[in-house]
């Protein structure tokens, strides 16, 4: 029977750990965090996160076989398996700012297992690291430590948010990657023991340490590649009258392209595909494959296209000028079912339209305006390093209101964006917020679930991502 602790009580530690008890029940799993709050929010009735079905899953385990605690060292000496969970950002500063991962919290913990350790264990890379972070830990914790083993094997998670429960409950596969020598096979043996308690066996792929490691960036470059494919498509919709949704559609019945992840958006979001392609990017140029980098930075570029597209068509269509204009947010997270913001398109949306000197009026059903405001004032990529986050200046966030109702933001709008996709903005009452607006009103569906014809007939001038073009619109063209 092994025990397990997980360092890092994120989006992927908590739910991940609290799967595996769920499904283990002989198998002790504690997961640490230095984050007091983050604990002490795990212990109690309000989770850190939102994700369906989380709750649930917590209650059933949490003081049987799941533990929360920040005694870090103890617990991780006690464990046989120690994951490591810990968050991988983009590094802010010196060599590699802008692309490569900071490994400044994945190689503390390192160090800290190195110390702390009196007994053999297997530690896993469940954070998304570069292809060959496994050979370094291995240097730290070798070099620091004589006399215990420690194994390292690599098993990247591919859960997405919103749907992680379902997706570590029934996961397309599980990987795991491991040196190929009798002790590295034991320990992807020991670590295929555990998931084979709820995913069938043949999910479950073996594969060499570096395998594994890239595998995981390169499944992330590849959606977010076709996010960046559909949403150029979208650019291309927009100036020929052709309908995004159709062509999407006309692609996915090929069998060979499939019709998931074609949804054209404002951009992609999420604290992983863009740092992951960045990482990508310089891993290529580290090894002296520039052509590969400059192909896979492009995915970035499209992204940030698609959002500047945005924020100019708002401001075009708008007579050139929004300033002082009140302009409704519906949707802050980066996509439904979760109140993360990490690298969310309404991000950079609020901040263009703010340089335009909106006023905005900002709803999102899970998420807090305390998040919204340190979000709006906060520098690329900062986010994810506790350390730098300063409080946000008042300035920058003046024009800002955020509340809790969406028939409240777009009372007296001139314009509303929808940022997220949630199911409740597919649902209102649009002629409703039509009479509340001021005229001409707008909507700007950068996620397209609204019903444009619908929409149209009450009155409104709509743009819709992809979307054959409003009559209104075509005489603002806006360039990106
Ligand atoms: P997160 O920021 O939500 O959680 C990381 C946690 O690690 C934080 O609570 C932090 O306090 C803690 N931590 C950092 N250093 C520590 C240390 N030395 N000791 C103890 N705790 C420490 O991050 P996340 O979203 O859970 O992501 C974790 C990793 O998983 C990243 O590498 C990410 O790329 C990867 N990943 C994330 C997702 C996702 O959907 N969020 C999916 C797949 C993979
Ligand atoms: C992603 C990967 O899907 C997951 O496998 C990995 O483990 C972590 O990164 P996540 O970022 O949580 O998961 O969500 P995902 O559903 O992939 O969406 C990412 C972004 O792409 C969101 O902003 C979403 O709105 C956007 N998106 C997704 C589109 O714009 N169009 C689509 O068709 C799909």
């Amino acid at each position: 029977m092994v025990k397990i602790c997980c360092i890092g009580a994120g989006y992927v530690g908590g739910p991940t750990m609290a799967v595996i008890a769920l499904k283990c029940p002989k198998i002790e799993v504690t997961v640490v965090d230095i984050s007091s709050q983050r604990i002490n929010a795990w212990n109690s009735e309000h989770l850190p996160i939102y994700e369906p079905g989380l709750n649930e899953v917590v209650k059933e385990c949490r003081g049987r076989n799941l533990f929360f605690s920040t005694d870090v060292e103890k617990h991780v000496t006690e464990a046989d398996v120690v994951f490591v969970s810990v968050n991988t950002p983009t590094k802010t500063h010196g060599l590699g700012a802008g692309k490569a991962a900071d490994l400044t919290y994945w190689e503390s913990a390192a160090r800290m297992i190195a110390d702390v350790s009196k007994s053999d264990k297997i530690v896993v890379e469940k954070s998304t690291v570069p292809v060959k972070t496994a050979e370094a830990i291995e240097r730290i914790l070798t070099h620091n430590k004589k006399g215990i083993n420690f194994t390292i094997l690599s098993n990247p998670e591919f859960l997405a948010e919103g749907t992680a429960i379902e997706d570590l409950f029934k996961p397309d596969r599980v990987l795991i990657g491991g040196r190929e020598t009798p002790e590295g096979q034991k320990a992807i043996n020991t670590l295929k023991d555990v998931y084979a308690n709820w995913v069938p066996v043949e999910k479950i792929l073996c594969t060499n340490l570096w395998s594994a490691e890239l595998s995981k960036l390169a499944a992330n470059a590849f959606l977010a590649q076709r996010i960046s494919s559909v949403n150029a498509m979208s650019a291309l919709c927009e100036a020929t009258g052709a309908d995004v949704s159709q062509v999407s559609h006309s692609i996915g019945t090929d069998s060979r392209v499939g019709p998931k992840f074609l949804n054209s958006s404002v951009g992609f979001g999420g604290s992983c595909f863009q740092k992951d392609i960045l990482n990508l990017v310089y891993i290529c140029e580290c090894n002296g494959l520039p052509e590969v980098a400059n192909y896979w930075k492009q995915v970035v570029k499209v992204n940030d296209y698609q959002k500047a597209r945005f924020v100019n068509r708002v401001v075009s269509s708008m007579f050139n000028t929004i300033s002082n204009k009140k302009i409704a947010i519906l949707g802050f997270a980066f996509k439904k079912d979760t109140g993360d913001t990490r690298e969310t398109p309404a991000i950079d949306v609020c901040k263009g339209l703010l340089g335009d000197r909106a006023k905005l009026s900002i709803y999102d059903p899970q998420v807090t305006e305390d998040q919204i405001t340190k979000d709006l004032s906060m520098r690329k990529f900062d986010k994810d390093h506790p350390a730098h986050l300063q409080p946000p200046s008042p300035n920058s966030i003046k024009q800002v209101s955020v509340v809790w109702d969406a028939y409240e933001a777009v009372k007296d709008s001139h314009g509303v964006c929808i940022l997220t996709e949630w199911d409740e903005f597919r649902k209102l009452d649009y002629k409703k917020v039509f009479d509340s607006m001021q005229k001409p009103a707008f909507v700007f569906d950068g996620r397209n679930i609204v019903d444009v014809k619908k929409l149209r007939e009450i009155g409104f001038i709509v743009y819709s991502i992809g979307k054959p073009l409003d009559p209104w619109l075509k005489d603002m063209p806006a360039v990106a």
